[in-house]
């Protein structure tokens, strides 16, 4: 069965912890193998500990031995309805570690459409001198 990434990126933003902004993100990314991965938030009460969707999706992935992917779903937002209709952007933070392993192309599916990975982050870190 060939899951639905939006489906599975709402069903996991339902377990985000985030009783500091009350904004719930879940992430679904799909690996070359066809197999789901899914993150969601989880904040902490020091701040900064706070840890995105995104990343938590990708973690998932590399720790279970998958480093090219597909695409990634993101949905988020302090409702339900809101997370169904308003695009969710990945933070700069996200977007530098999906660089890492994601071509420029790579498809990221939010509530509006599906946009490339350069539309967000044109110019990527890279550590390279050119
Ligand atoms: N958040 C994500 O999970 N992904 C992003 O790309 C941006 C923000 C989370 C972090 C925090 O728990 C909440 O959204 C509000 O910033």
């Amino acid at each position: 069965m060939v899951q639905n990434l939006t489906e599975a990126a709402l069903a996991v933003r339902a377990n985000a912890y985030a009783p500091y902004s009350g904004f719930r993100v879940g992430a679904a990314l799909r690996g070359a193998s066809g197999r789901v991965y899914t993150g969601c938030n989880v904040e902490n009460a020091s701040y900064s500990l706070c840890i995105c969707a995104e990343r938590s999706a990708v973690l998932q992935a590399v720790a279970a031995g998958e480093k090219r992917f597909r695409t990634m779903a993101i949905v988020g937002g302090r409702e339900d309805a809101q997370a169904k209709e308003i695009p969710c952007l990945p933070c700069g933070a996200c977007l530098q570690v999906l660089a890492e392993f994601c071509d420029p192309d790579f498809p990221i599916l939010l509530s509006d459409g599906v946009h490339p990975l350069r539309e967000f982050l044109p110019r990527a870190f890279q550590l390279k001198e050119t």
